[in-house]
């Protein structure tokens, strides 16, 4: 892996003049945050050498490169999911060359189920930790010591100090958010009434399909990270009933405004 993600770096390196600093990884409906940069280069999944291609509705394929401000970042328009058939190397690869890119810090996006009954659809919670419940650890196999540790500390998946600057920008911008842990599955069919209580019982605030395998090799590589979920449907008797695709990128849609605003000042201010 570590030859394939060389020759995706080199093969970027050739196309474009670009170092970036933070990577930004776009969700559901998330996509348009790449409007918030003045953009110089859009290199579609199809072109780059050893990437997957997205196959979900409402997910572009671009790596997106360009300035908030004085800052270079990458963006990932479009994500890839485990549970599209790739394998959690395949899921994360784009983490691993996003680091060899240049970045020193990621910002991951996605919808969410809430299971707190303090949330509502269009939520927006900052993802404090999550639980890995998906089925294949994306670190499983012989470790390659030039991308990280065998054994990775995982005491800060999302960097405190991200969190803290988020917090006071949301603040500044009268940003209603909230803090919560992220459960992490592997999906496609969201959860059963029983799954979603038990998501709560074992101590989740919200439920997703992504995120957890990128931030875990995000972390492999010591990349400083922050997650930020927009809850797009509650997981409770009332709502279950009419939870879709289509409700969750409508529900991502609404709240799109507040969370692109969010990650701009973060990347600005961070
Ligand atoms: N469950 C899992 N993934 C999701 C959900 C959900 O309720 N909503 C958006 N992504």
């Amino acid at each position: 892996m570590w030859e394939q993600v060389q020759e995706t770096v080199s093969y970027i390196n050739g196309k474009i003049d670009f170092t970036p600093e933070y990577g930004v990884i776009l969700g559901s409906g998330l996509g348009s945050f790449t409007e918030e940069m003045k953009v110089e280069y859009t290199l579609p999944y199809n072109e780059i050498p050893n990437f997957p291609v997205s196959t979900v509705l409402g997910h572009k394929g671009a790596l997106v490169f360009g300035t908030i401000g004085e800052k270079k970042v990458v963006a990932m328009q479009g994500r890839f999911h485990y549970y599209e058939g790739y394998s959690m190397t395949e899921v994360t690869f784009p983490v691993r060359v996003m680091k060899f890119l240049g970045i020193k810090k990621l910002v991951v996006s996605n919808a969410s189920g809430g299971v707190n009954p303090n949330y509502k659809v269009g939520s927006i919670v900052i993802i404090k930790d999550h639980i890995n419940m998906t089925p294949e650890h994306p670190l499983r196999g012989k470790n390659d010591e030039r991308f990280g540790p065998r054994f990775v500390n995982m005491s800060e998946p999302y960097s405190r100090k991200m969190i803290a600057k988020a917090k006071e920008i949301a603040l500044d911008l009268n940003i209603e958010v909230f803090d919560g842990i992220y459960y992490g599955l592997q999906g496609p069919t969201f959860e059963t009434l029983a799954e979603y209580r038990m998501v709560k019982i074992l101590g989740a605030d919200c439920v997703g399909m992504s995120t957890v395998p990128e931030v875990i090799v995000a972390r492999h590589m010591d990349v400083e990270t922050f997650g930020i979920s927009v809850i797009t449907d509650m997981g409770n008797e009332e709502s279950i009933d009419t939870i879709s695709h289509d409700e969750v990128l409508e529900a991502a849609k609404q709240a799109e405004p507040m969370v692109r605003s969010l990650i701009r000042e973060l990347i600005l201010k961070y």
